[in-house]
């Protein structure tokens, strides 16, 4: 573009603290944080090597912003089945009009986060490269679809694409010269937080202090408080981000599994089964090696004839055991078994403290997976090991999932509106410990429901508490099953449609936490519902109106 030729004039004038060679617009889509971590580093070598550069969520670039930029690099996650992730649908929306402009001044390249255990894996990256080509803009590097372990491919794809940007452009190519930075390389979003350097390779061996019980013993359902230590880590937290816990497996399983394959005395096999490898749920590989070697099977059928929730539902209750011994002699041997196992994988939680309330504490609130079918039982990798395998004042390895768009306003005064049922209470157990530390003026609304009132309100004392100090201003709850038809959070929203759109009209930010598949979509129809009746102008209005809070950052989901 037009500035970045004037910018890179300057500097082969020689000019003292030139303006950097051209700018480059790292442009996020993220649901987690990883894309964000991944831009960080991006925009980080790019300085390093004379050249600026931004990062700006997809969500807040429009086609013509995007037509006016000169070097731009997309780094993006995927969500759900093959969906663009929360900060990059409307995006994604203006992108594929036919009105889009041509992009033909830009020059661009595509980082893909992903997992490789679903379907539609990096497809988000996928169309936006294909998208983008298609409007005109010219690829300056292939784009690369990086699986769980996305660190080392994500790390070459930004040295690659960095050194093709050097040349290109006739930056220094050389080390940071210190050069103070352009106002417009400067990142237009709040300074990065320091990173933490505990990670995936390297969590922090974290004492678990609490493991209580939140939920009745008589409930169907098992609801677990935990606190962690954070002792010297370093670590500091925002109400809002998440915990990342890297699990171990039960060693009875790995025992029985070992004990089928004829490996029972493998001590050292056990050892990677237990801390290395998933061995609960069947990888899509094991799942193809299966049905090849026995094609008559049960799986081989649901394979054959159904979709992907036909297979989850098979698989529902069923796990990498139960299909080796269908696969009877035809099943693999454990040289055969270790290469079709994927990777030990950490899991996310959303941490339900705030650091304000909780100084060197962070708490999770999680339930416990577990099925018995009668001849076995099953354990959720994560939940049970955090409920059963730790051990009194042992530790686990941890380290922080930073989420800075989940979080609560920055304006104290600003209200808030939070949805989340079961344990999607999690963060905003810590938002309003936040504001209640902070002493925030804004009113706060919570809606939170589970299966029944006698069994399943968890932290019922601490919401009345906050109730009665005012922090919480309203409460809407929705047992499920308390009564003969059911009642959900988004009953309770649409019963409370005029408050509920004074407060929007109030500036209220809305946030959803918890169940992604069916939950977040509901509240999403009942908000969109509740707005569309108190304006009376349509459904077109409506979206148009929540796309709008989308962007401003007022409408947020934490969901999975
Ligand atoms: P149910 O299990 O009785 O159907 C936490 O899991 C709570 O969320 C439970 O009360 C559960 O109700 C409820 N729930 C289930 N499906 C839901 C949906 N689509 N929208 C909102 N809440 C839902």
């Amino acid at each position: 573009g037009f500035l970045a030729g004037v910018a890179a004039a300057g500097r082969r004038d020689g000019a003292k603290n030139a303006a950097p060679a051209a700018t480059i617009d790292v442009l996020i889509g993220t649901q987690t944080g990883n894309a964000e971590l991944v831009a960080e580093d991006v925009v980080a070598g790019a300085r390093a090597r004379g050249l600026g550069g931004r990062t700006t969520a997809l969500d807040d670039v429009t086609p013509e912003a995007l037509a006016a930029m000169s070097h731009v690099l997309v780094v993006t996650s995927t969500y759900g089945e093959g969906e663009m992730p929360d900060n990059a649908g409307l995006f994604w929306e203006a992108l594929q009009s036919d009105t889009a402009p041509r992009l033909e001044g830009v020059r661009y390249a595509v980082l893909g986060l992903g997992d490789r255990g679903y379907d539609d894996f990096c497809q988000a990256a996928k169309v936006i490269d294909t998208r983008l080509e298609q409007l005109g803009a010219t690829r300056l590097h292939d784009r690369v679809d990086c699986d769980v372990d996305f660190e080392e491919p994500a790390a070459q794809w930004t040295a690659a694409v960095l050194e093709r940007l050097v040349a290109e452009t006739g930056a220094t190519g050389g080390a940071d010269t210190g050069a103070p930075v352009s106002k417009a390389s400067e990142a237009p979003v709040a300074p990065a937080r320091p990173r933490s350097p505990w990670n995936k390779r390297t969590p922090y061996p974290s004492r678990l202090t609490t493991n209580r019980l939140l939920s009745s013993p008589h409930s169907a359902k098992e609801i677990r408080h935990y606190e962690f230590d954070l002792g010297d880590s370093g670590i500091t937290y925002e109400a809002g981000d998440a915990l990342a816990v890297v699990p171990v497996n039960d060693a009875t399983l790995v025992g029985d599994l070992l004990t089928y394959l004829d490996a029972g005395g493998d001590a050292e096999t056990a050892e990677l089964l237990r801390t290395e490898r998933e061995i609960r749920t069947p990888s899509k590989e094991l799942i193809a090696d299966l049905v090849e070697r026995v094609p008559t099977s049960e799986l081989a059928s649901v394979v054959a004839h159904g979709d992907r929730s036909d297979l989850d539902s098979w698989l529902w209750g069923r796990d990498v055991l139960d299909l080796l011994r269908d696969a009877g002699p035809k099943a693999p041997s454990l040289a055969e078994l270790l290469p079709l196992l994927r990777p030990l994988q950490a899991r996310q939680y959303s941490i339900s403290s705030s650091p304000l309330a909780h100084p060197g504490s962070v708490h999770l609130t999680v339930a416990s997976v577990r099925y018995d079918s009668g001849q076995r039982t099953y354990g959720g990798v994560a939940s049970t090991y955090l409920a059963d395998r730790i051990g009194a004042d042992a530790t686990a390895g941890v380290y922080l999932q930073p989420n800075a768009s989940f979080s609560v306003p920055s304006d104290d005064d600003s209200p808030m509106i939070m949805i989340g049922p079961g344990t999607g209470i999690a963060p905003f157990r810590g938002f309003l410990h936040e504001r209640a530390a902070r002493g925030a003026s804004g009113r706060n609304w919570l809606f939170f429901g589970d299966r029944h009132r006698e069994t399943d309100f968890v932290y019922e004392d601490e919401l009345t508490e906050l109730r009665r100090r005012g922090t919480l201003t309203e409460l809407d709850l929705a047992f499920s099953r308390d009564q003969a038809e059911k009642v959900y959070v988004q009953t309770r929203m649409r019963e409370r449609s005029r408050e509920l759109y004074a407060w929007l009209e109030d500036g209220a930010h809305v946030y959803v936490c918890g169940d992604a598949s069916r939950m977040a979509k509901d509240v999403e129809a009942a908000l969109l519902g509740v707005i569309a009746e108190q304006r009376g102008r349509g459904d077109d209005d409506a979206a148009e109106y929540l796309a709008a809070l989308r962007r401003a950052k007022r409408y947020v989901r934490d969901v999975y």
